[in-house]
């Protein structure tokens, strides 16, 4: 097969890996010809067309910039003119020039590259490459933060929907071939681990620990805000009356924990210890639980791993530059002053000379320059907490410099909320509560059909699975933005764009080849799908909709939403579910070869759905 690069005089094309771009440089070279006008300007033009019934590429002609004649007349005109090989003759549509491609030399071009690609099919690993014309400049290293739940705290939907967002870019960018790190950046670090630690001397208990360490932080972290409450009223409705401050901040549990935070700080052993420990065993936790959903990390760094002196740095970067000012004993930011109004005014530093979230996300995003040197880092961060991450951004470009120029590659992945995440027993208290709930929910479902439930090896196994892809397709299906309702009914349906559908269709593409176990992947790349399914129009719409994935992986890449995968594997498994009946594998009338010939249409088919989904991080089953 010709080398997987792009063309020189086409750089963004890769027809080895993308059968549309190879239609794309014949169509934009001999378009370009005719109409005597640059080959790439044409190629840019060539759109996927938005239905199957409008083509595959549609080029809307006054994108050529010809004058003196009417983009209608042009169209027609160049319409005639055009004799392109494999492409029908194209359909004008007023300003439109339509392709369609000639089903049987499509069909022997595209089934034997899917076949041959494999798991590979779709992906693009040109994209992460810093120079694409020198593979040996390396390629471009990209950091994805995500999940970064905060410990004894809950694992809430915020965090669920950062983890199952930040799984699939961090995938999307390895395949596109990204050198990528992936990051949880734990809450672990503040004044409330001072509060957690005092809590610990009230109500701790090590036998408890010992049986559930991460249930039992948690009770404890809920006992102690009980305590705490009504001092966080008093003080929250002082400071909303405008009154000084200063002096309740040292009194009672409020003051506690801030001195207890400011021992931690100070790097005091004996309140380190006890923090220690509380990290290491939760990261032990976390560890396993997102084993369950596939996902590992390569740094759990976390607030506390922010380093004093670092932060001091920036302190001082952003003093010598005029930026951060003093104000009552604290280190604020005004960015009215600095062109950013809209962001109001920020504290870096505490009155007592603690940090905060702010001066550490500072230094964190220092210390991975220092330490990963990345080109581009994605924060995959709740809505929320928008302000705060503008408010890290703009403090990169006022430090100037080389943190200016870091800054201009971080991004904010931001998505909306979820209302009513709650397992059937209430409470959510961490991942594993999720998951364990909507698995065991699919294995009661699952046990409503004995002849099959019997089939599957391990069920348990197959039904956590299922649940886990309830969960991650009920997440993935709107955009990041949209708020959505947690619905355990919905989730679990069967019928409808949902996690087991897709599921299924998987499974039911591979019962097929259970019942050809004759037929071998030699046999499927060998047979003449050209002409064998060339004229059946179902197959033909399904391959045309397979040859669109690698566009949609593209796509992806600039929309950063695991939505356009999902509605196009959607789109796959809806066109399969209507071709079945009309297109059957084992019939004995029409003869071996046509069976071949269908098994490499629906084999082709199965990869390209498992790569979708492997892609946005769920785990196909084969049967269910
Ligand atoms: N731990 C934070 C929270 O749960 C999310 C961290 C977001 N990332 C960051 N770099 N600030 O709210």
């Amino acid at each position: 097969m010709a080398s997987t690069q792009s063309t020189a005089a086409f750089p963004s094309a890769f027809p080895d890996l993308n059968a549309l771009d190879r239609y794309r440089v014949a169509i934009a070279t001999e378009l370009a010809r005719i109409a005597n006008v640059a080959p790439n300007l044409v190629y840019a033009g060539l759109d996927r067309a938005s239905t199957l019934d409008f083509g595959d590429l549609v080029f809307a002609v006054p994108r050529l910039r010809v004058k003196g004649i009417k983009p209608q007349d042009l169209a027609q005109k160049l319409a005639c003119e055009l004799k392109l090989e494999g492409v029908q003759p194209a359909v004008v549509d007023d300003i439109y020039l339509r392709f369609f491609f000639s089903p049987s030399t499509f069909m022997s071009s595209l089934l034997p590259q899917i076949l041959t690609q494999g798991a590979r099919y779709g992906l693009n690993p040109n994209v992460g490459l810093r120079d694409p014309s020198d593979p040996s400049a390396g390629r471009k290293r990209m950091i994805v933060e995500f999940s970064s739940p905060n410990i004894a705290k809950k694992f809430h939907a915020g965090h669920l929907r950062s983890t199952i967002i930040g799984g699939f870019l961090a995938n999307l960018f390895q395949g596109s071939g990204y050198d990528v790190v992936r990051m949880n950046y734990l809450g672990d670090w503040g004044r409330q681990y001072g509060l957690l630690a005092c809590g610990w001397q009230k109500y701790g208990s090590e036998e408890e620990f010992a049986r559930d360490p991460i249930d039992h932080l948690f009770q404890v972290y809920v006992k102690i805000n009980g305590d705490f409450a009504p001092e966080e009223e008093a003080y929250k409705a002082a400071k909303a009356r405008g009154e000084d401050t200063a002096h309740l901040e040292n009194q009672g549990l409020l003051g506690e924990a801030k001195r207890y935070f400011a021992r931690m700080e100070e790097g005091d052993q004996d309140a380190l210890a006890l923090w220690r420990r509380f990290r290491d065993i939760s990261i032990q936790r976390y560890r396993e639980t997102y084993a369950r959903l596939n996902i590992h990390f390569d740094e759990y760094s976390g607030e506390s791993q922010v380093g004093q002196e670092t932060m001091g740095k920036a302190e001082e970067i952003l003093k010598e530059k005029g930026v951060a000012e003093t104000d009552k004993g604290a280190e604020i930011i005004d960015f009215g002053k600095h062109g950013a109004k809209k962001l109001g005014v920020a504290i870096v530093r505490n009155r007592n000379g603690t940090s905060n979230y702010l001066l550490r996300d500072v230094g964190a995003a220092m210390q991975r320059m220092e330490r990963y040197g990345f080109d581009e880092m994605l924060y995959v961060v709740m809505a929320e907490q928008e302000q705060h991450l503008k408010c890290l951004f703009k403090v990169m470009e006022l430090m100037g410099g080389e943190h200016a120029e870091k800054g201009k590659g971080m991004r904010h992945v931001s998505f909306g909320k979820v209302a009513g995440m709650s397992t059937r027993k209430g409470t959510v208290k961490f991942l594993d509560d999720i998951i364990s709930d909507v698995g065991g929910f699919m294995h009661d479902v699952m046990r409503r059909n004995e002849k099959k439930y019997r089939e599957v090896a391990s069920p348990e196994d197959t039904a956590e699975m299922l649940g886990i892809s309830a969960i991650m397709v009920q997440d993935m299906s709107g955009k990041r933005a949209n708020n959505y309702e947690y619905s355990l009914e919905r989730m679990t349906a069967f019928e409808g764009d949902t996690g087991p559908y897709l599921q299924y269709a998987h499974a039911r593409l591979c019962s097929i080849f259970r019942k050809i176990p004759d037929i071998t992947h030699q046999d499927l790349l060998g047979v003449d799908a050209g002409t064998l399914l060339g004229e059946s129009p179902h197959a033909v719409r399904l391959a045309r909709i397979m040859a669109l994935y690698p566009d949609m992986v593209n796509h992806a890449l600039k929309t950063l939403e695991p939505a356009t995968i999902l509605t196009y594997l959607f789109r796959l498994t809806h066109e399969l579910s209507s071709s079945y009946d009309h297109l059957k594998v084992v019939n004995p009338e029409e003869g071996r070869e046509m069976s071949i010939a269908r098994a490499a249409l629906y084999e082709a088919a199965r990869q390209t759905l498992r790569n979708g989904m492997v892609l946005l991080g769920l785990t196909p089953v084969d049967r269910m």
